[in-house]
C-alpha cells in the first residue's frame, strides 16, 4: 500500500473526466474541446449545454432546453418566507445553501440518481440559483421578490429579478460572460466535494449543498468578495504596495485573488475579467477599483519573481472590481459564482453516478497504540 501523502490531494489524480481540461503551465481552459476565450461569445445556457452533453447546441436544441428551463425561475413561498425569517446580516452564501437544502423538501423525487431524474433537478437548480439569489437580496433590503420574464435568459432574468428593471442587452452580455467564465473548472474544491459526497450514492440535493459549503471559503469562491473588501481597506493606488508587502511579509500571508493550485501563469479567465473590468472602468469613469488592481498585480509580479514563485492573479481578482463596478453588494459576489458554477457542479454530478466509485481516501495513522483501557472509577 502506498503511504505517500497528499496534502490538500496537491497532483492527486482521482478519476477520468469529458468536461474540462487545464493547462496549468500554457494557461489554458478548455470546456470540452472548445477554449475559453472563444466561448465567451456563447450565452451561459449554450455553455451549460456544452458542458451536460458532449457538444455546443444546434439553434433547435438550444430552444428546447431554454423552454425546458423558463418555468423554473419561480421562488416557492415556502422559500420566501425562509428568507424572511433569516437574521438580518445572513450571509448570502448561508441564505443560498439553506434554500437549497429547503428546496429537496418539496422535490418531486429529491433521491433518484438516474441520469433523466439527474438532469430534472440539474434544470431545476440551474435557474433556481439566480432566482435564489436575486430574491434574496431584495427580501434583505426590504424589497419585494420580483416574479420571473420567462422571456429573458439566465443571466437576463438574474439582473431583471435583482433590480425589477429589464436589463440592457450590454448588461446580460457582461452577466453572460460573467457566468460562462465561471461555470466549470475541473477538480476544484467544491467540484471535489459535489462528486466525493454523491460517490456514496446520496441525492444531488446534498452533493449540490455540501458544495456551496465548500464554495464559500476564502481560498477558493469566498475570494473575489475578499478582494473587493481588501481594495476597499486600502482605499488609494497607493496603499496598494504597503498592503501588499504587509501581508507578505506574515507567516503564511496570502494576498487574496492570486494563486492557483493548478495555474503556474496567469489564468485565463484573469485575463478575459482584466479587459471587461478595463471597458467598465472608461464607461463608467470610475477607474478606481481598475487602477488599484493593476497596481497590486504589478506589485504582487515584482515580489513574486524576486521569491521565485509562479504566483499570478487567478478569477477572483479582477471579477471583484467587475462586479463592483456592475453595483453588486460585495458578498453577492461569491453567490454569483454558485449561480454560474451550478452548471459544472452538475455536469460532474452526471459523471459521477453514472460510473461510481466511493470515495475514501486513507490517513497515515501517527497516534498513540498499546493502550490499556481503566474504567473511570480507577482513571486518576
Ligand atoms: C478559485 O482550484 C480551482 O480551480 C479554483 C478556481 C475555480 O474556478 O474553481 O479556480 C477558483 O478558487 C481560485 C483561487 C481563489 N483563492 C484565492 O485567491 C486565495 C489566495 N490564494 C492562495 O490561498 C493559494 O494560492 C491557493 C489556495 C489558491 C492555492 O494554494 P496552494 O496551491 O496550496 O499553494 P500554497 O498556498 O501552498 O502556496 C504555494 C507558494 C507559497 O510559498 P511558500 O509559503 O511555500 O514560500 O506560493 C505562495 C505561498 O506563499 N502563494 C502566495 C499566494 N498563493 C500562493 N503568496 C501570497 N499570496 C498568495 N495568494
Amino acid at each position: 500500500m502506498d503511504t505517500t501523502i497528499a496534502r490538500g490531494l496537491a497532483g492527486v489524480t482521482f478519476d477520468t473526466s469529458e468536461i474540462c481540461f487545464i493547462d496549468g503551465e500554457q494557461g489554458q481552459l478548455i470546456y470540452r474541446g472548445y477554449d475559453i476565450r472563444e466561448l465567451t461569445d456563447a450565452t451561459f445556457e449554450e455553455v451549460c449545454y456544452l458542458l451536460w452533453h458532449d457538444d455546443l447546441p444546434t439553434a433547435d436544441e438550444l430552444a428546447a432546453f431554454t423552454r425546458q428551463l423558463s418555468p423554473g425561475f419561480a421562488v416557492r413561498d415556502e422559500v420566501i418566507d425562509l428568507f424572511r425569517a433569516l437574521p438580518a446580516g445572513t450571509d448570502p452564501m448561508h441564505a443560498l445553501r439553506s434554500a437549497v437544502s429547503l428546496l429537496a423538501a418539496f422535490d418531486e423525487d429529491p433521491d433518484g440518481v438516474d441520469d433523466a431524474n439527474l438532469r430534472r433537478i440539474g434544470r431545476t437548480l440551474l435557474t433556481q440559483f439566480p432566482a435564489l439569489v436575486s430574491s434574496f437580496e431584495r427580501i434583505r433590503n426590504g424589497k419585494e421578490p420580483v416574479e420571473p420574464d420567462s422571456s429573458l435568459s439566465i443571466a437576463g432574468n438574474f439582473l431583471y429579478m435583482l433590480t425589477g428593471e429589464r436589463p440592457s442587452e450590454a448588461a446580460t452580455r457582461v452577466m453572460d460572460v460573467a457566468l460562462v467564465l465561471h461555470a466549470e473548472h475541473g477538480s476544484n474544491a467544491s467540484t471535489f466535494v459535489a462528486r466525493s459526497t454523491a460517490s456514496s450514492l446520496t441525492d444531488a440535493y446534498s452533493a449540490i449543498t455540501a458544495a456551496i459549503g465548500s464554495l464559500k471559503g476564502p481560498l477558493h469562491g469566498g475570494a473575489n468578495a475578499a478582494v473587493m473588501r481588501a481594495l476597499e481597506s486600502i482605499g488609494s493606488v497607493e496603499g496598494v504596495e504597503p498592503y501588499v508587502l504587509d501581508v507578505l511579509a506574515k507567516p503564511q500571508g496570502r494576498v487574496m485573488g492570486f494563486g492557483h493550485r493548478v495555474y503556474r501563469v496567469l489564468d485565463p479567465r484573469a485575463k478575459i475579467l482584466e479587459d471587461v473590468s478595463k471597458t467598465l472602468a472608461a464607461e463608467s469613469g470610475d477607474s478606481r477599483w481598475f487602477e488599484m488592481s493593476l497596481e497590486m498585480v504589478r506589485v504582487m509580479d515584482r515580489e513574486m519573481a524576486a521569491k521565485g514563485r509562479q504566483v499570478k492573479a487567478n478569477v477572483d481578482f479582477f471579477s471583484a472590481s467587475v462586479y463592483r463596478m456592475l453595483g453588486f453588494p460585495t458578498d453577492m459576489y461569491t453567490p454569483i459564482f454558485a449561480v454560474a458554477r451550478i452548471s459544472g457542479w452538475m455536469a460532474h454530478l452526471y459523471e459521477q453516478y453514472a460510473d461510481n466509485s466511493l470515495m475514501r481516501p486513507r490517513l497515515n495513522y501517527e497516534g498513540p497504540t498499546g493502550r490499556t483501557f481503566v474504567p473511570i472509577e480507577e482513571r486518576g
